[in-house]
């Protein structure tokens, strides 16, 4: 299933693709910086400096979001009990081979990382981690129910290349784990997955576009229950969603991905949303497209 393909990013950093799901696990634009702009930054960590935080990490792949989360926390001496999932072994390994991937990083990271992939978890005074090696759909049944998470992140392969992992089966049961005032933090913004967030009762915002890349309209999306609005700074590194984020939510690609057993293919899940879409009144997607002049390209959701 997983032939992987080694790849160089802008920004200096390593990255991987996958043969299988036919997609890069970054952006072209870097690995780390996509890491750091999207899921790091949006987590506004410092609330939780001497502090301790639950965090799940869902696709955990080389792992570019735990080693960067774990490298503030580390600093800032926060402790942390970190859940990961992941379905294949490969890209860890990858990692814990490739010396310029783990000095992006205080040594304690590949420690950390060493554990995870010998043994499956870490433990010591400030840090409990556990990775789950499995379909995630499956595996995240395994966390206890009675912990809820102060971050999740959700770093699938995108919802036609995978969406397994962007239903709203799936999605509600991540929802479920969220603590009051928790992230569930995507680089996806495609509409479907915005639409079924908030439909599961969460408060959805837009990460703000970085201003190097002004040719995308959002680096993702942020989910929470709960959000106290007052709370919504300047400081923050997302913000409500705009009228047009909005409107491609009434059209048809807001129609959610559905895996009622959540067991079913790939092509099973695509297929029942085209039917899904094929039937729908809601509007044309091309027709919102055009209004806010997008090109197909324009957005990677
Ligand atoms: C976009 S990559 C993740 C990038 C990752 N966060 C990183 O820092 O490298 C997607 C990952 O999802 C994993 N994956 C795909 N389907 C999965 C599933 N059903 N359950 C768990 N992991 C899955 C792939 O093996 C891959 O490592």
């Amino acid at each position: 299933m997983s032939e992987l393909i080694e790849v160089l990013t802008k920004d200096g950093t390593y990255s991987l693709r996958s043969v299988f799901f036919q997609e890069n696990f970054h952006s072209l634009l870097g690995a780390l910086e996509e890491t750091k702009s999207k899921f790091t930054a949006t987590s506004n960590l410092q609330r939780f400096k001497e502090k301790s935080l639950n965090v799940l990490d869902i696709c955990f792949g080389l792992g570019y979001n735990s080693a960067s989360l774990l490298n503030e926390v580390i600093k800032q001496k926060s402790y942390l009990n970190l859940y990961a999932l992941e379905i294949d072994k490969k890209p860890l390994k990858y990692s814990l081979r490739k010396e310029s991937f783990l000095k992006l990083w205080v040594p304690k990271v590949r420690t950390i990382f060493e554990s995870l992939y010998q043994k499956n978890d870490f433990e010591d005074h400030f840090f409990k981690c556990n990775i789950l090696w499995g379909d995630a759909r499956e595996k995240i049944n395994i966390i206890p129910s009675s912990i809820k998470f102060d971050l999740i992140y959700l770093d699938g392969f995108s919802p036609q290349k995978c969406p397994q992992v962007w239903t709203i089966e799936f999605l509600s049961k991540v929802a479920e784990k969220l603590n009051t005032n928790g992230y569930l933090i995507t680089y996806s913004s495609s509409a479907a997955v915005r639409k079924t967030l908030r439909n599961l009762g969460l408060e959805i915002f837009t990460i703000k576009p970085s201003f190097n890349k002004r040719t995308f309209w959002s680096q993702g999306t942020v989910a929470i229950s709960k959000f106290d609005k007052s709370k919504l700074k300047h400081d923050l590194n997302f913000e409500k969603l705009s009228l047009m984020e909005e409107e491609h939510l009434l059209t048809k690609a807001s129609i959610p991905y559905r895996d009622q057993d959540l067991n079913s293919s790939k092509d099973d899940i695509i297929r029942r949303r085209l039917d899904e879409q094929l039937f729908s009144n809601l509007l044309s997607t091309n027709i919102w497209r055009e209004k806010w002049r997008m090109t197909k390209l324009s957005f990677k959701s």
